[in-house]
């Protein structure tokens, strides 16, 4: 096999066989197929696409390329959740100890990554003593006992992944979408999950815009996760504005407290349960949607998700009493009010603007290596369709300088006014399952 005829079989519109596919791959691993055929190649299948089956079996051998993670060795059926990602996403610290309250065993394996605030992991690591550093005997060991742990990601997860999408950012090839939903997928599965809950954003804050895309993104999941064996659903959610109030580290800690107490942003909550009921339905916990949302409901209400919580955070020398006492996480020195310069009604934010600013506050990583500051962020004080007077804070935030007229005017510069009475946005655009 020659990896320029295979350029030519895909920029012609044709499909690939799965032993051309897992030449591709293996040969790209391996080094003997350089960058540039891959590039040339990943803008073939940019213009052209790939069926159901080429999506499948790429996926498959991205999963092959490195390590995979063993999880037979905790009890249950273990779902993974997923979020394309956006800004202030709270749900995985909400989730965790919620489904693992309705007995669903949750095996995080989880980053730090690149971003506007920190991952799930430095989220975590604002509760004091709270430590991610343990073996996969103990991890597994854990979610046997408690239900839930998370780990840091394994070095050699899908290395083939690694370097097509290394590739693809420079190369002007992200934005395929069988390559997104392969790239994805085969990192959920080789971390060992049977099952998986995606949460696919859409809008103007979301990887995509359209609903179009985000629904054939989602469908194209589905059907990887249907044809691998690993059952799917996907939620379609929407990021036209942050998720929730707080875009930070600490703060989203807090308030996925306040979310656990059943005190949390409405949004927030709402699509916390519609992905937890999905979990808890993939996991055999419940025998349909409404009896598993019912359960979760239950658990928030009666102090079981959140005492699950304090469970969790222990086991992994996390400070439990931070759980009743969030004033313990660390918090900025400063708090300056974002105000609205006239009356009317709240018709826009843009998430991507919120999200720089927190990072401009140094709630997120610009490289690799810089370090990020738990204890800042923004809290929204307005969402979408909220009515607002000239004076009033539209947004708090929390900095340890004093200096920080530009963040503000990023901040101010998000927000839409408009003098009519605006609806807020839904939430869930719609839910795709086999
Ligand atoms: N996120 C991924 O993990 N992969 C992609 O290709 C795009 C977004
Ligand atoms: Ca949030």
């Amino acid at each position: 096999m020659r990896m320029v005829d295979l350029i030519e079989k895909k920029r012609n519109g044709f499909s690939h066989t799965k032993e051309e596919i897992e030449f591709i791959i293996s040969g790209y691993s391996d080094g003997e197929v350089p960058d540039y055929q891959i590039s040339a190649w990943a803008m073939a299948v940019f213009f052209q696409g790939m069926n159901e089956e080429e999506t499948a079996v790429l996926t498959d051998a991205m999963v092959r390329s490195g390590d995979t993670i063993d999880l037979s060795p905790i009890n249950g059926i273990k779902v993974d959740k997923h979020s394309t990602g956006g800004v202030g996403d709270t749900t995985t610290l909400v989730l965790a100890p919620l489904v693992a309250a309705a007995g669903v065993p949750v095996a995080k394996m989880s980053g730090r990554g690149l971003g506007h605030t920190g991952g799930t992991i430095d989220k975590l690591e604002s509760i004091p003593g709270f430590s991610v550093e343990i073996t996969n005997e103990e991890f597994t060991g854990l979610v046997n006992k408690n239900k839930a742990a998370v780990i840091g990601q394994t070095k050699n997860l899908t290395p083939a992944d690694k370097k097509l999408y290394g590739l693809r950012d420079v190369t002007a090839t992200v934005n395929s979408i069988p390559l997104i939903a392969s790239s994805i997928m085969s990192k959920k599965i080789a971390s060992g999950a049977d099952a998986i809950v995606l949460d696919v954003k859409t809008g103007a804050g979301a990887f995509m815009k359209e609903l179009s895309d985000s629904r054939e993104l989602a469908e194209t999941m589905v059907k990887i996760g249907r044809n691998l064996e690993r059952k799917t659903s996907a939620v379609i959610s929407d990021m036209s504005q942050p998720l929730g109030f707080a875009v930070g580290n600490a703060l989203e800690v807090k308030e996925a407290i306040d979310t656990l107490k059943g005190e949390g942003p409405e949004d927030l909550t709402d699509l916390c349960l519609t992905l937890g009921s999905h979990m808890v339905v993939l996991a055999e916990k419940a025998e349909n949607l409404e009896d598993a949302r019912e359960m979760l409901e239950e658990l928030i209400s009666s102090g079981k998700a959140l005492s699950q919580f304090k469970v969790f955070a222990e086991a992994q020398g996390g400070d439990p009493s931070v759980i009743d006492n969030p004033e313990k996480l660390p918090s900025a020195e400063f708090q300056i009010e974002v105000k609205a310069e006239k009356d009317g009604f709240i018709s826009g934010i843009v998430a991507d603007k919120i999200g720089t600013a927190a990072m401009m506050l140094g709630a997120g990583r610009a490289t690799k290596d810089s370090e990020i500051d738990l204890s800042v962020g923004i809290v929204l004080n307005k969402k979408i369709g909220d009515s607002v007077k000239a004076g009033e804070s539209l947004a708090t935030l929390h900095a340890n300088t004093e200096h920080v007229d530009e963040t503000a005017g990023k901040v101010r510069e998000s927000f839409t006014v408009s003098d009519k009475p605006f609806d807020s946005p839904p939430l869930i655009y719609d839910v795709i399952s086999e």
